[in-house]
């Protein structure tokens, strides 16, 4: 949807470029995030598609047609712009800062309080507390639930968000982090953001965009760029802790091991004991009629039992469960809290999922960064 073809920036202070022969494209309904150290060029090449800036070199597309030939007024009312001291004028009021754009367009005044109040609650803010109050009045985060909601106000397909969660502190970082991904989840805008912090591009993107000195390095999905990063830099950026981060990129149902032996709490103590020795395991999970999971049995406990159905009250619930949305790095998280081995997960209505083992997780993610190992004899001179 975005499409950027050997683009070269060049301010003439400068004696490298800006922005270096950047090619790369951006696909529509996508989070592209830009992140690289200090200087290497995000802001620029994010002020290249609102046209703040002109490329020295190369062409930007949006929707196939290059930025260059259409009218600048136009092209920016199809692009929300968020930037990091959220850009609010201080003498407009909240109502006023967020209906700019819609007064531009010239939309009736009933149809621009409708949209305001609509976008003030979609961004989690009162509409009513918060209408009439100026910029000083707002605490940070506040601030930049503003300018996000001024930025969409008339749902404009493409959004430039450059830091804009990166002057608040880092309680209301991840809430608004955690809050914007939900609504994306929803309105599914095209968005290039840009962060310098490694975590948030992770969290954020569904493909970073790696840059140093104005060039590209890499530009991949972040479990791509977790498990095989493309040189040095790339490694070092994300920082030594990579096998961590990837777990927070893979949900539970990866490794989740579904043959797992289930038991209904109505069963007789003859069934329960075959199901031990059918499994070959020390546990076995207890449903009641409804499929709901109680907890577990353990094989010394049901044979501790004497009467058929006395092996009930043996039942122990389980000490943590985790929801199917979980990752694996929740799951190794209360594994480590709760000092087990293996975490049931379970949905909504309690039904049991499978087992996290945290054996599998040590597998999986051992797997995966085998396979993306260069193969050492590829390498070696022919
Ligand atoms: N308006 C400008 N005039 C001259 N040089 C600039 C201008 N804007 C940015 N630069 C320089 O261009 C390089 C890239 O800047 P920028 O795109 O702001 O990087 P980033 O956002 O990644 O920190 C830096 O060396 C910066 O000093
Ligand atoms: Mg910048």
């Amino acid at each position: 949807m975005i499409r950027f073809t050997d683009v070269t920036k060049r301010y003439p202070a400068m004696t490298r470029p800006a922005v270096d022969g950047l090619s790369l494209e951006v696909n529509e309904g996508e989070t592209c995030v830009f992140v690289g150290p200090s200087g290497c060029g995000k802001t620029t090449t994010l002020k290249m598609i609102n046209r703040i800036f002109e490329p020295t070199s190369g062409e930007i597309s949006l929707n196939g047609e290059n930025i260059i030939s259409q009218d600048a007024d136009r092209l920016r009312q199809g692009i929300g712009y968020v930037i990091q001291k959220t850009g609010l004028f201080p003498h407009y009021t909240v109502f006023e800062n967020v209906a700019t754009v819609p007064r531009l367009l010239g939309w009736d005044e009933e149809r621009i309080t409708a949209r305001v109040r609509e976008l003030l609650q979609l961004v989690g803010l009162d509409p009513d507390e918060n209408v009439p109050k100026y910029p000083r009045e707002l605490s940070g985060g506040q601030g930049q639930r503003v300018g996000v909601a001024r930025a969409m106000a008339a749902d404009p397909p493409v959004m430039l968000m450059d830091e804009p969660f990166g002057a608040v502190d880092p309680v209301t970082r991840t809430q608004l982090q955690n809050e914007f991904l939900t609504l994306q989840q929803r309105l599914r805008k095209t968005i290039c953001f840009v962060t310098h912090d490694i975590d948030e591009a992770i969290k954020m993107g569904d493909r970073i965009a790696i840059m140093n000195d104005g060039r590209l390095v890499q530009y991949d999905t972040p479990e791509n760029l977790l498990l095989a990063p493309a040189d040095d830099f790339v490694a070092e950026f994300i920082g030594s802790d990579r096998a961590l981060k990837v777990l927070s990129l893979l949900p539970v149902p990866k490794v989740l091991r579904r043959q797992f032996r289930v038991v209904k709490d109505s069963a007789e103590l003859e069934a329960v004991r075959a199901s031990f020795d059918a499994s070959n395991r020390n546990r076995l999970v207890v449903e009641d009629r409804y499929s709901g999971a109680l907890g577990y049995v353990t094989r010394s406990d049901a044979e501790k039992a004497t009467s058929a159905r006395g092996w009930n009250r043996f039942i122990r619930p389980f000490p943590v469960t985790l929801p199917p949305e979980a990752t694996l790095r929740d799951a190794l998280a209360v594994m480590l809290q709760h000092d087990v081995g293996a975490v049931p997960v379970m949905d909504g209505s309690r039904r049991f999922l499978g087992m996290v083992d945290l054996e599998d997780i040590r597998s999986y993610v051992g797997e995966a960064y085998q396979e993306s190992e260069p193969d050492p004899a590829e390498e070696e001179p022919s």
